[in-house]
């Protein structure tokens, strides 16, 4: 029997994210399973406010960005924030937009390491998100796909751009003009995450690497992902010089008193190689 029409989410927009803080890991979630945790409106203000409640926690470390549910993230509403908007007009559009590429943009400069750990679904719209987070684990029943072209649209909110930037050319097109879908080792053979595991080893990974990122010095790690960001657009020189200007700006920011700390603990107290493991943070000066 055929399923009624779709209805828009009562869901509160307070309830379409969730977070919890475990050991300095912030594991946030999309929160409308039953909607495959596609981005609404509502949904999108919400993780504007959560990722903006998160960044300077002292007890948060580290982010995650997952799903409840079977789904990751669905892309967009095609209800809430397609036709609903474009019944209002194109203000009601404009705005809708403004405010989910607003949080993708904040997640992509995050004060924080973020880890994005792909659960289930992930299409279209959710490729912003995906792009944003630094590092990406999804497990092997994980689906990757620009389902645009299925639905007779482009890859729009930075979709295109995404696969532009995160697989070969010949690649890229495929998955935007065929609208296929990728499953887990597939995206990780093509290089859009980092790494597809058995969906009972998924967390469990994830937790292991945010425990790495943890122990590393933080001013360190945020000058390092904002560097690897900002490179990508630049020339050689226009690279090497913005990175000694970084590393500069690093210095005042404390990077000068932990370099000297790390340096002391190869050079002189012999407990660490810097080659093999992270120098003891916890050793610093605290003034
Ligand atoms: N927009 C609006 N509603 C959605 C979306 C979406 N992107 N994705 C899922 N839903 C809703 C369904 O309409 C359904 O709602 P209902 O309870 O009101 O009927 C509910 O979520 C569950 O979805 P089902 O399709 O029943 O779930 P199923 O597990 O069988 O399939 C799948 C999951 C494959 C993700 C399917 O829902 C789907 O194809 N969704 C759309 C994916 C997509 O193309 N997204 C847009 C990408 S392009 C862009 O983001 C700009």
């Amino acid at each position: 029997m055929a399923k009624a029409p779709s209805q828009p989410d009562p869901r509160p927009q307070s309830e379409t994210v969730k977070y919890e803080i475990v050991d300095g890991v912030a594991w946030v979630y999309f929160n409308r399973p039953d909607k495959r945790n596609c981005m609404s409106p509502n949904l999108n203000r919400q993780m504007k406010i959560v990722l903006e409640e998160l960044e300077f926690r002292d007890d948060v470390q580290v982010l995650v960005l997952t799903g409840e549910g079977s789904s990751w993230s669905a892309g967009m509403d095609l209800l809430e924030y397609f036709r609903h908007a474009e019944q209002e007009g194109l203000h009601k559009v404009r705005q809708h937009q403004r405010e989910a590429y607003s949080w993708w943009e904040r997640l992509r400069w995050y004060e924080k390491p973020t880890v994005a750990m792909i659960n289930g679904w992930c299409f279209g719209g959710a490729y912003g998100p995906l792009y944003a987070c630094d590092l990406a684990f999804c497990a092997d029943e994980a689906q990757f796909g620009l389902s645009e072209i299925n639905w007779a649209i482009l890859p729009g909110g930075g979709a295109s751009k995404v696969a532009a930037e995160l697989l070969p050319f010949r690649d890229a097109m495929y998955h935007a003009m065929m609208g296929e879908n990728l499953t887990g080792p597939q995206a990780a053979a093509l290089r859009m995450v980092n790494e597809s595991l058995p969906a009972d080893k998924l967390k469990a990974r994830v937790q292991e690497v945010c425990d790495v990122l943890k122990k590393k010095d933080s001013q360190a790690v945020r000058a390092t992902k904002w560097a690897m960001r900002r490179v990508m657009e630049m020339t050689y020189d226009n690279a090497e010089d913005y990175l000694i200007r970084a590393q500069e700006a690093l210095n005042q920011f404390g990077g000068l008193e932990s370099r000297k700390e790390a340096t002391k603990q190869f050079l002189d107290e012999k407990t660490f190689k810097p080659g093999l493991g992270t120098f003891d943070k916890t050793k610093l000066q605290k003034d």
